[in-house]
């Protein structure tokens, strides 16, 4: 193949679209549901127009109907997606017909999966799927309400005391997603007075959670504790958040490129300015520290008051936990409105969840498998050329530049039996797309050498490696 065109990522970014106004041809208002705007001086809900209201009072002038509905203008303009479906290069929503194995199903076709977050390969294991499945024979397929309600069964309890003692805590609390662990845990935290502190990189969720809270937001430049201390200091030197309290929350392992976040540095920080530490574990649990994450891999869990973690990656299901000091975890229970207001983790998750946990302690050889998949992806990418940033671990991104060409590339590896994901502004910084690579315990080393052999020669076709 000669290598790809690249056309402008500008072509890919939304335009009003000619037929995004609700105007008719003839330049009069149409009303959405397909009536003519009523001109005729009649009110439509019958009553009198003639200057006189009914109740003596002057009548307000008829109103002009607006046009449309400004509210779904961007809606309409909104064609980024089907611009890159026109360029033949879209590749997001494809739909498995196959667990997320090493090797999945598309449209019948067999792709080697380098795009999922299965890292220890359980969520189709034997066990842990009969442990779900068993869950729902004795509690039902779901919890009909919240934890704070009806909806809290033995099993939430159980794992609740499994996680926190697994990960060295005084308690835990389980909630549907990881993503509304911290978008509920991180906002009740958070009063008027209180300062907290982001990596730029930051998971989507840390930025809404820190958002919904009344504290003021700072966020510093990613994975740089000299810029969190600049502003801590600055902070206390101008008195800012004088009497509140302070919070960081970090990833331990960043979703896109891999890096891991420089805990011992960011915890001295804190301890220098009294700001408790909060990291978002979902790439590190059941991958670094003995499965226990990033806080463990670095010796400092005790000096990390909060520590999150999701159960839609190691641990084969869906839901999330937050994990600290008893006191704290009780106030989360009662005060976080996502856990308060949203059903309970359904039984075959929080069951997934709770068996996946005995695994990662007693299946040690899972998690080295891991890390040898990791090393050889890593050392194959770099003697091949490619650029992986910063990761040293199983999320290994490939940078390729522009938008476009991550969705070109991605769209020729699933061609040539590869899935891998396409990350583009704004998951990624502006001109840093990347095919983002992880990696599971179950992946042998034909799939590994296999998806080489692709990235070797689409890369070439691309010019991104020689
Ligand atoms: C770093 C990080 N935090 C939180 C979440 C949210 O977890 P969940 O998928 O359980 O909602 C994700 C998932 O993408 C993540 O990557």
């Amino acid at each position: 193949m000669t290598k790809s065109p690249t056309p402008k990522t500008e072509s890919l970014t939304p335009s009003p679209s000619s037929n995004g106004h609700l105007v008719s041809g003839n330049g009069h208002p149409v009303s959405t549901n397909g009536h003519a705007a009523n001109g005729n001086g009649h009110a439509s809900n019958g009553q009198a127009t003639n200057g006189q209201a009914t109740n003596g009072q002057p009548a307000a002038a008829p109103r002009v109907r607006p046009a449309g509905i400004a509210l779904f203008d961007k809606v309409k303009a909104y064609d980024i997606p089907a611009k890159i479906k026109a360029a033949g290069v879209w590749t997001y929503f494809r739909a498995l017909e196959s667990a997320q194995d090493p090797e999945v199903y598309i449209d019948g076709k067999k792709l080697v999966m380098l795009g999922s977050n299965n890292y220890l390969g359980l969520t189709n294991d034997p066990r842990v799927k009969e442990a779900a499945i068993d869950a729902v024979r004795r509690y039902g397929t779901g919890c009909a309400g919240s934890r704070l309600l009806n909806g809290t069964m033995k099993i939430h309890e159980e794992l609740e005391e499994k996680l926190a003692d697994f990960m060295g805590k005084q308690a835990a609390v389980t909630f549907s997603t990881g993503f509304q662990v911290n978008l509920g845990t991180i906002s009740c935290l958070l009063d008027r007075r209180d300062i907290v502190y982001l990596d730029k990189q930051d998971h989507a969720c840390i930025i809404d959670g820190a958002r919904l809270g009344l504290g003021e937001i700072r966020k510093f430049r990613h994975n740089s504790p000299a810029d969190l201390r600049r502003m801590m200091q600055a902070d206390e030197a101008s008195d800012a958040g004088k009497g509140g309290g302070k919070l960081v929350v970090v990833d331990g392992v960043y979703s896109m490129e891999g890096d891991i976040c420089p805990l011992p540095e960011i915890v001295d920080i804190c301890k220098d300015y009294g700001a408790a530490v909060m990291v978002d574990d979902a790439h590190g649990i059941g991958v670094l520290g003995d499965g226990r994450g990033t806080s463990r891999h670095f010796g400092v869990d005790d000096d990390v008051q909060l520590i999150m973690g999701t159960f839609s990656k190691s641990m084969a299901s869906v839901g999330g936990f937050v994990c600290g000091d008893r006191e704290t975890m009780d106030f989360v229970k009662h005060r976080a409105r996502t856990n308060m207001f949203s059903a309970a983790p359904s039984p075959a998750n929080v069951a997934a969840a709770s068996i996946a946990v005995d695994i990662m302690k007693t299946e040690p050889e899972r998690r080295e498998k891991l890390w040898k998949n990791t090393q050889f992806m890593l050392a194959g990418f770099r003697a091949l050329g490619f650029d992986t940033a910063d990761s040293n671990t199983p999320v290994i991104p490939v940078v390729v530049g522009e938008d476009f060409t991550a969705f070109a590339m991605a769209t020729r590896l699933h061609q040539e039996g590869v899935f891998v994901n396409a990350v583009v502004s704004p998951a990624t910084p502006p001109g840093r797309a990347l095919l983002r690579t992880s990696y599971m315990a179950t992946h042998e080393e034909s799939h590994l050498s296999f998806a080489l052999d692709k990235f070797a020669k689409v890369g070439r076709e691309f010019g991104v490696i020689a």
